[in-house]
């Protein structure tokens, strides 16, 4: 779909987007179409259900006296409480009611909501990213789509009083959604297609936007002793790669220590020996949603050239059971040196982890470190898909985070740690095992092994198990991979690393 801005126009083809807060209060464009017209537009809210409630959408098809095809109303809610959040919802709302509807233009005329916060150009802007990111689709597995199924809208036209700085205020939300989009496709292939050496190649192709791209494969990664992770892909016929991803974006006087994201990437999570019951397996194609996301953080953050200095690091491996994978009760040393008893193989993601952790603050030497991973079920008991959990042992880290995933309507919840969730994971013949005692607290003891190999350095971890996937659609984020994670993390750089 192409996305432009223009000046306000009611006289345009296709589907006409208009505006209208609670009570059913039609912005300016919205008036003067519903005078030009008689009044048709006051009649419709009269004789139906529409209150102007946000995402709300009516529809006056073949409006008389005018070049338009259909106009749509669109509910923005309270006008003292529309955000960008509202306007993107505004845009995704539309989208999904237009996309397959046969009409293949679209212009939306984004009037000033008087009372709210939010500028003329930043609401046009915003709407225009809300309806891009609802406009993802993933069906090139498809050879026989329905004709009328498919997409059909080519071109939205997003009209505004600030044409000229909607359009500039737009200019990074794109390159933020093509990192989206990125996760939302690696998400959202299956493991044959998408895995560790794939996943390799994609990367690869950020270096055209300059990130420097480096892979460790298993013979170096043996050699740096990382036993945890190369554990875990013990089972698989597929080879394993540490992916490091590099974005120097800092002036080089400010001499930046860079901000490290570490992304769990298995590309398949089967439990291995533990293995997992067949209901619902073909779920843990997405067990790399957290690679996933580090690698279009990394996209969005080169793409809108941040001026921020910033790693990613992903552990890529296949947990898999077969005569060469690891057992229950296996001992592995990680290349921290700790070493661990692998009671349980299913708990794999901390494994990967302990590893791509421990070499990322040892290299690097970040500022802080954020892990991402679809680490625990448990953490779907305790938030389910409405917030991604968050645990850190800095204040000042995880309320950027926090604040970060508000803004971006990418919200995570804090849980605590602390010393007497940490003495769960200690093992009678190692270091520490794998898994807590029994099921209590699952996230935490998760979260208490990550910590054990942060090495003190300002980290934060995001399990986004509830988050990474969803099975129903919403208005700016359509079912499968969701990108979750990506806007957060660019958010966190744009608001508190960047240099001026
Ligand atoms: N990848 C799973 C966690 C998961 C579950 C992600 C459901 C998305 C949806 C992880 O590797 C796992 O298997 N965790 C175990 C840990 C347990 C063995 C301590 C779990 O949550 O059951
Ligand atoms: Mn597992
Ligand atoms: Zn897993």
């Amino acid at each position: 779909m192409r996305i432009s801005f223009a000046n306000i126009s009611t006289s345009r083809r296709g589907a006409l987007v208009v505006c209208a807060t609670s009570g059913g209060e039609l912005t300016r464009t919205g008036s003067a179409i519903d005078k030009s017209t008689g009044g048709s537009i006051q009649r419709a809210i009269a004789s139906g259900r529409f209150s102007g409630k946000k995402g709300q959408i009516l529809e006056i098809l073949s409006p008389s006296g005018m070049k338009c095809s259909r106009v749509i109303v669109v509910g923005l809610g309270k006008p003292a409480d529309v955000s960008g959040l509202t306007m993107e919802l505004a845009g995704g709302a539309v989208i999904g009611r237009l996309i397959s509807s046969g009409e293949s233009e679209l212009a939306a005329a984004i009037d000033p909501i008087k009372s709210s916060k939010i500028g003329a150009a930043d609401s046009a802007a915003r709407f225009a990213y809300g309806a891009y990111l609802g406009s993802y689709r993933f069906d090139h597995y498809r050879t026989k789509l329905d004709e009328d199924k498919k997409p059909s809208l080519k071109s939205l036209t997003v009209m505004s009083r600030d044409a000229a700085g909607a359009k500039k205020a737009y200019a990074p939300l794109d390159r933020i959604a093509s990192g989206v989009y990125m996760t939302r496709d690696l998400v959202s292939e299956p493991a044959n297609v998408k895995y560790a050496a794939t996943i390799v190649d994609d990367a690869r192709g950020l270096s055209k936007l300059g990130v420097k791209v480096e892979v460790l494969n298993e013979r170096r990664m043996r050699q740096m002793g990382m036993g945890a992770l190369l554990g875990v892909n013990q089972g698989s016929e597929r080879a394993p790669y540490l992916l490091v991803m590099q974005w120097n974006g800092a002036p080089q006087r400010a001499k930046q220590r860079p901000v490290a994201f570490v992304g769990k990437g298995v590309t398949f999570d089967t439990g291995g020996i533990s293995l997992k019951p067949s209901g619902g397996m073909e779920d843990m194609k997405w067990d790399m949603a957290g690679a996933g996301a580090v690698i279009g953080a990394m996209r969005a953050v080169a793409a809108r050239k941040a001026r921020a200095n910033v790693v990613g690091v992903c552990g890529l491996v296949e947990n898999m059971p077969s005569g060469t994978a690891q057992r229950p009760g296996d001992v592995v040393k990680s290349m921290s040196g700790q070493t661990i008893e692998v009671i349980n193989t299913d708990a794999e993601g901390r494994l990967v982890l302990a590893d791509a952790l421990w070499y990322t603050q040892k290299r690097f030497k970040p500022q802080a470190m954020i892990d991402l991973a679809t680490l625990t079920g448990a953490i779907i008991v305790s938030l389910g898909h409405v917030h991604a959990g968050l645990f850190s042992d800095n204040d000042e880290l995880a309320e950027a985070l926090s604040a970060a995933g508000k803004a971006e309507g990418e919200p995570v919840w804090r849980l605590p740690i602390g010393d007497q969730y940490d003495k769960d994971i200690n093992s009678d013949i190692a270091d520490m095992k794998n898994v807590g005692a029994g099921r209590a607290a699952g996230s935490i003891t998760a979260a208490q092994f990550l910590k054990r190999f942060a090495n003190n350095v300002p980290w934060a971890h995001l399990d986004i198990a509830g988050m990474a996937w969803s099975n129903k659609a919403r208005p700016t984020v359509p079912k499968g991979g969701t990108g979750f994670g990506v806007r957060l993390l660019d958010r966190l750089i744009a608001d508190n690393y960047e240099v001026k």
